[in-house]
């Protein structure tokens, strides 16, 4: 096999791709799906981090065959030891800023990172660089090597990228054809420090770019891609929309057999609604309580992910905050409710017939699994490029409700907000056309990536683009 370490960059006609993912779930997991993909075209795949996010984003890959990842190179670099402090679940702005030293280390891949470009850049023909957006400042060397070139992911929505490629502030105060009138301001999405460390890894994204590769599909953003593509025309920056990389089916093999699929099984078709606002999300007390309470009084279905969000080293973890759900809760929806504390199987809950919807903070990646898997969201974004993902999923494509307003700010969700949301999204006419629309989505984006398929010929243009 052409991935095979003692035959991999062999001959002449080998070239390599080498995976930077930035060590964030949502990041490291979009990055090892398309590792996937690329392998599948026996193209070798070297997927580089430090030890402990190598580990995370291998332990918590789920929806492949096990046999698909074995053949991936995991390049494990030693970097210094990082500060892991827990996340802040009363901070006002609630991107996870607990993880700025995990994100701070990362730059010492740059070493690490440079010696293996200069190694496989003498043995292969061409070495491929894919590194996420937030990583620019780890792949400088490759400037330097004749046959290296640099493509860069971008791991949220090519609405959001084409929202800031556009320039929210002056142009799209008026209606156009593509943004809708009001856009959620970018304040309280990050904080200060975040902002400054973006700006510098996109200064280094700047002088050395081949291309853009984005986790989505043109039946779902093609508008946006279409977009890009004009906005980039003169500087010949090409776009490529290879998503969905999470796997569209889930083979029988590779299924988890876990208390919660299990309990799914005995619920009714879109009965369920699944709960999980991802592994950067930290809720108070407080929230916790009204959230809770909504969804008892919603009267509907629901498993409902209860975490912190993960630390910076997730084998560090100094354990979860004490118990914040009201007393006797579990018993009192035992039956229509499950709390899952530990890490769930999101793709195989949202492919399970009885989940129908999805109450999500609208990270990119929970949005196209959801899309893919053709289940509505009821959008509670957090910090990021969430808001306005919300704006993407509600107001374009249409396949969701807005639980919170971004406007709100730092206000408590109350109960009532929550218990009308679901109830919209999981017990209504209007809930039920989101729901087909959702699954009509679905059905074609899983279609997308068949033979013939858009996103299938997206995937084989790049392909045929970095091997050329
Ligand atoms: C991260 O790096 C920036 C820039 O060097 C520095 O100002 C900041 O204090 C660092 N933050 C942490 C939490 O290490």
């Amino acid at each position: 096999m052409a991935n095979q370490p003692s035959h991999g960059i062999t001959k002449q006609a080998q070239v390599v791709v080498v995976m930077v993912p930035f060590p964030a779930q949502g990041h490291l997991n979009q990055l090892l799906h398309l590792s996937r993909l690329i392998l599948s075209y026996n193209i070798p795949v070297h997927y580089v981090g430090a030890t402990t996010h190598n580990l995370q984003a291998k332990k918590r890959v789920h929806g492949w065959d096990p046999d698909a990842a074995a053949n991936i190179h995991f390049l494990d670099m030693e970097i210094p030891p990082f500060h892991c402090p827990p996340p802040n679940p009363s901070a006002k702005i609630k991107f996870p800023s607990h993880l700025q030293p995990a994100f701070n280390a990362s730059s010492h891949l740059a070493a690490p990172v440079s010696k293996l470009l200069r190694a496989l850049s003498c043995k292969a023909r061409k070495v491929i660089v894919i590194h996420d957006s937030l990583m620019g400042s780890v792949i400088q060397e490759a400037r330097l090597l004749p046959n290296v070139e640099s493509y860069i992911f971008r791991s949220v929505s090519a609405f959001f990228v084409s929202l800031n490629a556009w320039g929210l502030e002056g142009k799209i105060a008026k209606d156009n054809e593509f943004f809708p009138r009001d856009i959620p301001s970018l304040e309280g999405c990050y904080t200060a420090e975040f902002s400054d460390f973006l700006a510098s890894q996109f200064i280094n994204n700047q002088k050395f770019n081949s291309g853009c590769v984005y986790n989505t599909c043109k039946l779902v953003e093609g508008a946006y891609m279409d977009f890009l593509e004009k906005q980039t025309a003169k500087e010949g920056i090409k776009h490529w929309a290879l998503g969905p990389f999470n796997p569209v089916t889930i083979p029988e093999r590779s299924k988890t057999k876990r208390f919660c699929l299990d309990w799914l099984d005995k619920h009714a078709r879109n009965s369920v609604i699944y709960v999980s606002f991802g592994t950067t999300t930290t809720l108070d007390d407080e929230q916790i309580k009204e959230l809770a309470k909504g969804l008892r009084e919603s009267k509907q279905n629901f498993v409902w992910v209860l975490r912190d969000a993960d630390e910076g080293d997730v084998f560090n973890g100094k354990g979860r905050r004490a118990e914040a759900l009201p007393e006797g809760y579990e018993d009192s929806v035992d039956g229509t409710g499950l709390v899952v504390r530990d890490w769930a199987p999101q793709l195989e809950i949202l492919a399970h017939p009885a989940t129908g919807g999805f109450m999500s903070h609208c990270g990119w990646n929970s949005c196209m699994e959801s899309i893919t898997m053709g289940v509505p969201i009821a959008a509670w974004p957090m910090h990021s490029d969430q808001p306005r993902n919300t704006v993407l999923i509600t107001e374009i494509l249409k396949i969701g409700v807005v639980v919170k307003k971004w406007a709100l700010g730092d206000e408590i969700v109350t109960s009532k907000i929550v218990e009308s949301a679901v109830k919209r999204l999981m017990a209504s006419t209007e809930g039920d056309e989101m729901r087909k629309r959702a699954e009509e989505m679905g059905e074609s984006v899983r279609g997308s990536v068949a033979e013939g398929g858009v996103s299938r010929m997206e995937m084989e243009s790049f392909i045929a683009h970095i091997t050329c």
